[in-house]
């Protein structure tokens, strides 16, 4: 199973799923890391660990399309099968869709349905809710509406601010997107 990780960010949860590969926890290839931020700190991550890096800057192109088109020329070099999004703050297009149908799954970080978009921990924090936590799904053409693969659940204390709260969420996540891409890589590798 070989495996583009697309990421924007920090790139935690890439270094969580990298770092089981590594202690052999994983038994899929991490082919390429991907980002639409050429200074995103993922990426340092990815040298680090000796992962292959390809930027674009999604602003050099002039249409969502073009910028998909040669997305998926990098994705056929490197003859990548699954897209795992881990932080990758751009809405997926009909094109990369069309070539990876069902192969595209995202992290995020609430309960959905509930609390989709740009910041799931702030929103459900300040809505007060008893309850949050992390959804694995694959990718459609809304925000965070595709069908659901995994979730799991991280209560809200009394005492978390946002930052204590987003320090669960991302330890949930990183084991949970671990535990979800074992049971496809299994499923895969027993084909
Ligand atoms: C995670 O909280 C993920 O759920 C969301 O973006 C964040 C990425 O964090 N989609 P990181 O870059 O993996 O640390």
């Amino acid at each position: 199973m070989r495996v583009a990780v697309f990421a924007s960010g920090s790139g935690s949860n890439f270094e969580a799923i990298v770092s089981a590969v590594h202690r052999q926890e994983l038994a899929l290839e991490v082919a390429l890391l991907f980002s639409d931020q050429p200074e995103a700190p993922v990426i340092q991550r990815a040298e680090k660990w000796g992962i292959p890096v390809v930027t674009f800057s999604p602003k050099s192109f002039s249409s969502r399309a073009a910028y998909e088109n040669d997305v998926l020329s990098v994705l056929a070099a490197y003859e990548v099968e699954w897209i795992v999004l881990a932080g990758y703050m751009r809405l997926i297009g009909s094109g990369l869709l069309k070539a990876y149908p069902q192969k595209i799954m995202n992290i995020h970080p609430s309960l959905l349905p509930a609390f989709p978009g740009l910041h799931g921990i702030r929103d459900a924090f300040e809505a007060g809710v008893s309850e949050t936590g992390v959804t694995i799904h694959f990718i459609d053409e809304g925000i965070d509406t595709g069908p659901i693969i995994a979730q799991e659940k991280v209560r809200i204390l009394p005492e978390d601010d946002v930052v204590s709260l987003e320090d669960r969420i991302h330890q949930v996540e990183h084991r949970l997107y671990v535990e979800v891409l074992k049971a496809i890589s299994n499923r895969i590798n027993r084909i």
